[in-house]
C-alpha cells in the first residue's frame, strides 16, 4: 500500500476490521485497545455464526502484529466464559427450593413503557422496582446465561483461543488483568436460579510485540501507581445507560490504559470503536486516535463524542486563566474533565 493511502489518525473510519487494519500505517500504532462482539446474541454481531466469530477475532489479532510499534501492546477486553446449548448434556435436576423471580411481567414493562415512552432501560426498572436486565428480559427474552434454550447450557471458555492466536500472530501474552464489573448488580433484585453465578468480571489480555519497551515510572502519580497501576485486579463500574449502544466500556478502561502504556502525541487504535470510549479517552489524555467501526450508526455515534471531548477541552483551554486560580479552591490535581 502506497503511504499517501493510509488511514490517518484522529479519524474513525467505517469498515470491518480485517479489511481496514491492512490500510494502516505499518509500526504506527502506540496501543490497540479493543473489545470484539462477545458472541453473546447482541444485535451488532447477528450476522456471525460461533466459526465465523472465532474466525473474526483470530483474524483481527493476526493484523496487528505489523502494525504494532516494536514494544509496543494489543489490549484484549473480553469475558471469557461463553454458553452453548448442548444436546448432549443431560438436564440437570434441579429442585428449586425456593424461586425469587422478579414479579414484573412483559404486559407491565409494555405498559409502562407506554407511559413513559421517552424512559430509558434504567428509568422503566426504576419505576416498576425491579432491575434493568429484568426490564431487557421481559421485552427481548435475553439471558445471555443461557436461560433461553430449552437443552441444557454448558459453558465455553475462550481465552485459550484468543493466547493461541496471539502466539500465532508473534505476539507475546505479556499480562493479564481483571475488569471487576460490579454494581449493575448490587441494586438489582436479580438472584441466581441455578448454582451459576452472574458474570460480574471480565479480563483485559496485555500482548506485547518484541521490541524496546520503556517503562517510565513517572508515567503515572505515586498514588496512580498504588490504586491501579500495579494492581491486577481493577474494579470500575460498568457503564448503566446502554440505551445508544449495547456493550460500551467505562472510559476509565482506556484511559488507565492509555496512561500506562503510552505518551502524549502517541496513536491509540480501537478497530471495534462502538460509540468512541476509546477515541475520547485517548484526546482525553492528548494522545492521536484511530477508529473503525462496521457500523455506520456508531460511526455517527463515536464522531459526535470526541466531536463533544473537544469542544469541552477547548472550554477549558479558553478558560485556563480562570481555572489558574481554581487551585487556591480545589487542589490542581483535582481538576478532571466531567465524566460521562
Ligand atoms: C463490544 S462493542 C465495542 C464497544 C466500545 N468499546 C464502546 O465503548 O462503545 C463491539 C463493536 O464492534 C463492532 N463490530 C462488529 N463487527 C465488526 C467488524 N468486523 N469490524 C469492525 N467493527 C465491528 C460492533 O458494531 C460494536 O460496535
Amino acid at each position: 500500500m502506497k503511504p499517501g493511502n493510509y488511514l490517518k489518525p484522529d479519524n474513525i473510519y467505517k469498515g470491518d476490521a480485517r479489511k481496514l487494519l491492512k490500510k494502516i500505517e505499518p509500526d504506527s500504532i502506540s496501543l490497540s485497545v479493543w473489545s470484539p462482539p462477545y458472541h453473546v446474541g447482541k444485535e451488532y454481531e447477528k450476522q456471525y455464526s460461533f466459526e465465523e466469530w472465532v474466525d473474526l477475532i483470530k483474524s483481527v489479532i493476526g493484523l496487528h502484529y505489523p502494525i504494532l510499534k516494536p514494544g509496543a501492546f494489543l489490549i484484549v477486553n473480553i469475558a471469557d466464559i461463553l454458553c452453548f446449548p448442548d444436546k448432549n448434556m443431560p438436564r440437570i435436576q434441579a429442585m428449586n427450593i425456593r424461586r425469587q423471580i422478579a414479579a414484573v411481567t412483559r404486559e407491565e414493562v409494555l405498559e409502562a413503557q407506554k407511559k413513559y415512552p421517552s424512559y430509558n432501560r434504567d428509568e422503566l426498572a426504576a419505576v416498576l422496582g425491579c432491575s434493568e436486565q429484568t426490564v431487557d428480559r421481559r421485552l427481548h427474552g435475553n439471558n445471555i446465561r443461557g436461560g433461553k434454550y430449552n437443552d441444557q447450557t454448558r459453558i465455553h471458555l475462550v481465552s485459550g483461543m484468543i493466547e493461541d492466536a496471539g502466539k500465532k500472530a508473534g505476539l507475546f501474552l505479556y499480562d493479564r488483568r481483571v475488569w471487576v464489573k460490579d454494581a449493575a448488580w448490587q441494586n438489582s433484585k436479580w438472584h441466581t436460579l441455578s448454582y451459576r453465578a452472574v458474570d460480574e468480571f471480565e479480563y483485559l489480555f496485555f500482548f506485547w510485540k518484541p521490541g524496546v519497551t520503556v517503562v517510565n515510572r513517572n508515567k503515572l502519580a505515586a498514588k496512580e501507581w498504588v490504586e491501579w497501576g500495579s494492581r491486577a485486579v481493577w474494579s470500575i463500574p460498568s457503564v448503566r445507560a446502554n440505551d445508544n449502544h449495547e456493550a460500551k466500556f467505562p472510559i476509565e478502561l482506556p484511559r488507565r490504559l492509555i496512561r500506562l502504556l503510552t505518551s502524549p502525541r502517541d496513536i491509540v487504535l480501537d478497530c471495534f470503536m462502538g460509540s468512541g470510549t476509546t477515541a475520547v479517552a485517548a484526546v482525553r489524555e492528548d494522545r492521536k486516535y484511530l477508529g473503525i467501526e462496521l457500523h455506520a450508526k456508531y460511526v455517527e455515534m463515536a464522531k459526535k463524542m470526541v466531536k463533544e471531548e473537544m469542544k469541552t477541552r477547548r472550554l477549558f483551554a479558553d478558560n485556563a486563566e480562570e481555572l489558574r486560580d481554581l487551585p487556591k479552591l480545589v487542589p490542581h490535581k483535582q481538576l478532571t474533565f466531567p465524566d460521562r
